[in-house]
């Protein structure tokens, strides 16, 4: 993958930023997130935030190479640490898991006052993520699952706005956990993931069944669970 042919994944994760976007990358790697929607857009601009040197390296390399050293500025630090109050617009957060992206954006809140949108791929957990939009004033506006080389991901949008909007008063446990937009479209790649999801639910309860003692709290939590995905899946 190059900045030429961006992943599916980080494509999906483009797509949501807005023309003349001025935004922080944060875990951005080798940066070609932010080198691909500043080649495109010459009014975009950007911070590269690292953790790491080598991938700060990589990304440093990266924005050389493509000439964007005045568009896309690279920082090594911790999560939204590299960014300047006010600085940023939107922040876009993909490739690691939901619950690290979570604390990601709950140390870095205050950075958030001029954020107007997040953009996040979690590898796993994207509930996490919805719970922490829910809570914190971000109402989520759109989700993506998508399938590439074999994963499924899924990508949340959401903007600053009324967090409860997006979920219902009965149902809200359920659309936190397979999401709100993508529970009403079910395309391919929703049941096959959650499909997937039953399947190993289903082969741990047989399991729990056949244990000696037996968590009653967790095999009905796995009950309910179960049916949640056989309803969803059903409907
Ligand atoms: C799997 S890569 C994803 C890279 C790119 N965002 C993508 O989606 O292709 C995760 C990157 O996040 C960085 N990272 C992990 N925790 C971080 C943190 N707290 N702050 C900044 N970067 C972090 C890692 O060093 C790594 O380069």
């Amino acid at each position: 993958m190059n900045v030429n042919q961006l992943s599916k994944r980080l494509q999906t994760v483009a797509d949501y930023l807005p023309e003349g976007a001025h935004f922080a990358d944060i875990g951005s790697d080798h940066a070609y997130l932010p080198c691909y929607v500043c080649m495109k857009d010459p009014d975009a601009k950007a911070v590269a935030g690292e953790v790491n040197q080598g991938p700060l390296s990589s990304a440093e390399r990266e924005v050389a190479s493509h000439g964007l050293q005045d568009r896309i500025d690279t920082r090594l630090g911790n999560g939204l640490d590299v960014v300047k109050q006010g600085e940023v617009s939107q922040v876009t957060i993909a490739g690691m898991g939901g619950p690290l992206i979570r604390d990601i954006l709950d140390q870095g809140k205050e950075k958030l006052s001029t954020v107007d949108r997040l953009i996040v791929q979690p590898n796993i957990d994207a509930r996490a993520l919805r719970r922490w939009f829910l809570d914190h004033g971000y109402e989520l506006v759109a989700e993506e699952i998508i399938e590439e080389k074999g994963h499924i991901y899924e990508v949340l949008v959401a903007d600053k706005g009324d967090s409860l909007k997006p979920y219902t008063k009965d149902k809200r446990e359920q659309e936190l956990w397979f999401g709100p937009f993508l529970m009403k479209n079910k395309g391919d790649v929703f049941q096959a993931k959650w499909k997937e999801e039953l399947e190993k639910k289903q082969y741990v309860l047989a399991q729990m069944k056949k244990a000696q003692s037996v968590d009653e709290d967790k095999m009905e939590q796995l009950n309910k669970e179960i049916d949640w995905l056989e309803e969803v899946l059903a409907e």
